[in-house]
């Protein structure tokens, strides 16, 4: 008797199959870096899914039509016990750094090039390549025939660790170059991560009470560093590639600049924000100009470097001990600091969080001097062991307000009391309350507290909201501790006697506040609804509830299921509007407005359910080539579709313009159709047309 084989043979692949398996690791490398790399993605995500499921189908049946580079593979490996050591082919070396921040920076570096080159005086300039210092961890990629087959840190820069497991993880960066790739080449750049991501990230540790990370550095260093790549592949990083390591077969090009436009076209992520500049007075143009957008980038940078384009001056000036002749970095102010807490006082916002705050000894940070750093919260506060008189490290970078990271461990002395969050609140002596598996306290006197009702008069004149001219935040702080007004209604009982009381009012100020309080009179429904400040009621869902129900009293009046079937709006954001309708005097406040002649003009429900791009949710995220953020969503709005703020299940198309993020990849992330510019410039004319979207 024959017994059945134990594993039946896979059959051999059909020559069919296995090119088939090459198109689609073609097809999904293509699609991959227009989409991560590129930002202009060409197919919707659902088509890109259903590629890689084909191939992933493919390499089921057939393992052996597997290679290393398939983009199904950019897959979780184990749990490592460490990692192996790797040993550079060509070291990896640091650079010189120029602390001096002023323009004196770069013309030391140019004139000791000119002296080393042994350049006359009159020599033409020398041309550099500048760029910028990414703050955040050195990785060389190593790439044989175009396929990734390794990634390493630079360890002490003659061995590194190999993470190649983590790396593989940042979809920015290619299993396999694009075009005709050279035997041998390895890149050298900087794995980090955007601020974005990691505001989200501490935002997320913070919420679950956990502990957060120092800086966007440290939070990806961690992540290459992890042993377990599934945490890796949780902490969204990025990567920009800025040099060569070992290269075999290649033809390079003869300048630094040709080097990395050559790298961008083999599919590597490489940044924009560089130039290629002639002597000093370039140098310094490249620096001031950085140094003015600095907070507007979306990662942290901590200065610039310059590097001698023509890469034969290179090899002619070569190297100093462990450093380059021919790079530095010219650094911009540091954007964590050493400061001492004087204080720790208790600010209440808006929403009646209260949020514990550190009053510092005044310190230049990030470019600015900082006197005052959040503490966030409680438990963080207790997490970093901050009490007054400690030595503490302050960060500030873009335009995040200022933060407390840690302490500076030392000697403190003995009676130093723990902070406690106060009973009541410091503002208006309401008890404050702490809603349980929160981590936030908050005070329960609503709009009967003073630092309440501010930030709700500041919410309320806000120029998207009543767009009030002149009630400022100084204006406000006057009127309302001065106690001449309780409530938003009041703000239309002011007259010119009892403004030009207060002080520095000039008479012609008090006139034109009241004439902006008079023009506010005539509004819309979205921003008076806005304007109420009710919580979870942002600028697009102010828009939706006013489209749904076109008046203000059968909004008030619909019930938590009439509420749910507005676009986007969910069981949390449907129960507070209903909170806030039901309580007697928000009521009250909102027939006083009527009262004092607010008025905009009513709808019918849904009238724009005509329209043709109704009930359907675009996202609008990064800059689009020739149209604003706001012409775009007007054209949107006026078809009848929505502009929200943010991606969910529930959104239709993502808009995605240059420096497009963390909406893109969530957008991605849950299969949501992505556009360009001219794909929503094209679906508008078809809306438009009344055609098929
Ligand atoms: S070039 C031989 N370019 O700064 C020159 N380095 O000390 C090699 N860095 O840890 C470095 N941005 O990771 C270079 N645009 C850039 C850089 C950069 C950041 C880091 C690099 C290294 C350190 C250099």
């Amino acid at each position: 008797m024959t017994q059945a084989p134990l594993f039946q043979p896979a059959p051999a692949p059909s020559d069919e199959a296995r090119a088939r398996a090459e198109e689609l690791r073609r097809l999904l490398h293509h699609h991959a870096h227009l989409y991560y790399v590129l930002d202009a993605p060409q197919i919707p995500d659902a088509e890109y899914d259903r590629l890689f499921h084909e191939l992933q189908a493919i390499e089921a049946a057939h393992p052996e039509l597997l290679t290393p580079d398939s983009p199904t593979q950019r897959v979780l490996g184990k749990v490592l016990d460490g990692f192996t050591p790797v040993r550079h082919a060509v070291p990896m070396l640091s650079i010189r750094t120029e602390t001096d921040t002023s323009s004196a920076g770069a013309l030391a570096f140019d004139a000791r090039v000119r002296r080393e080159l042994g350049l006359a005086e009159d020599a033409p300039p020398v041309e550099y390549a500048c760029e910028l210092k990414f703050d955040g961890l050195a990785i060389n990629l190593r790439y044989e025939h175009g396929t990734l087959v390794q990634a390493a840190t630079r360890g002490d820069g003659e061995q590194g660790e190999d993470v190649t497991q983590n790396i593989r993880t940042i979809a920015q960066i290619p299993l396999r170059l694009i075009g005709d790739a050279p035997a041998v080449l390895e890149v050298r750049g900087e794995v980090y991560m955007r601020r974005d991501a990691f505001e989200r990230l501490n935002e997320r540790q913070r919420e679950a009470g956990e502990k957060t990370f120092v800086n966007p550095r440290n939070a990806a260093a961690g992540a290459v560093r992890q042993l377990d790549p599934a945490i890796a592949a949780k902490r969204p990083l990025s990567f920009f590639a800025y040099g060569l390591g070992q290269v075999q077969g290649w033809d390079q090009p003869g300048t630094h600049s040709g080097v990395l436009d050559a790298l961008a076209a083999f599919g590597l992520p490489v940044s924009n924000e560089r130039r290629v500049a002639q002597g000093a007075e370039g140098l310094i143009a490249f620096h001031q100009d950085i140094a003015a957008r600095r907070d507007q980038l979306p990662f942290d940078i901590d200065g610039v470097v310059y590097k001698v384009n023509d890469l034969a001056l290179q090899r002619q000036l070569g190297f100093v001990t462990r450093e380059p002749r021919w790079a530095v970095a010219h650094k911009y102010p540091a954007q964590e600091q050493v400061t001492a807490v004087q204080a720790i006082d208790v600010q209440v916002g808006r929403t009646g969080k209260l949020t514990p705050v550190a009053r510092l000894a005044p310190v230049f940070v990030g470019g600015v001097t900082v006197t005052n750093a959040t503490l966030h919260n409680l438990f963080e506060l207790r997490r970093k062991g901050v009490r007054i008189g400690d030595q503490v490290i302050v960060r500030r970078a873009g335009d995040v307000i200022p933060e407390v990271v840690g302490r500076v461990t030392g000697d403190r002395p003995a009676y130093v009391p723990n902070f406690r969050m106060p009973r009541h609140c410091p503002v208006c002596s309401s008890t404050v309350v702490r809603e349980k598996g929160e981590v936030d306290h908050r005070c329960s006197g609503g709009l009967f507290c003073a630092a309440q009702r501010k930030q709700a008069l500041l919410h309320f004149a806000q120029r998207r909201a009543m767009d009030i001219e002149g009630l400022g935040e100084k204006l406000v702080d006057q009127l309302v501790d001065a106690g001449i007004i309780r409530t938003l209604p009041e703000l239309y009982t002011l007259g010119l006697a009892k403004l030009s009381a207060l002080e520095r009012m000039a008479d012609k100020s008090a006139a034109n506040l009241l004439a902006a309080l008079e023009r506010s009179k005539s509004t819309t429904l979205p921003r008076f609804l806005y304007a109420l400040g009710i919580r979870h009621v942002g600028e697009a869902t102010a828009k939706d509830l006013a489209r749904h129900f076109g008046s203000l009293d059968r909004l008030m009046d619909a019930s938590v299921e009439q509420l749910l079937q507005v676009g986007d709006v969910g069981p949390v954001v449907a129960q507070s509007i209903r909170t806030f309708f039901d309580q007697a005097h928000n009521r009250e406040v909102v027939e006083q407005l009527r009262a004092a002649g607010i008025h905009w003009p009513e709808g019918e429900p849904s009238a724009v359910a005509q329209l043709p791009l109704a009930g359907l949710t675009f996202v609008l995220t990064g800059t689009l080539p020739t149209l604003t953020r706001d012409e775009a969503k007007e054209r949107i709005e006026a078809l009848g579709g929505k502009a929200a703020g943010s991606v969910s299940k529930k959104t239709h198309y993502v808009v995605a313009g240059e420096e497009a993020g963390s909406k893109l990849a969530k957008a991605q992330e849950l299969g949501v159709t992505i556009l360009d510019e001219a794909g929503l410039l094209a679906l508008l004319e078809r809306a438009a047309a009344g055609e098929p979207l």
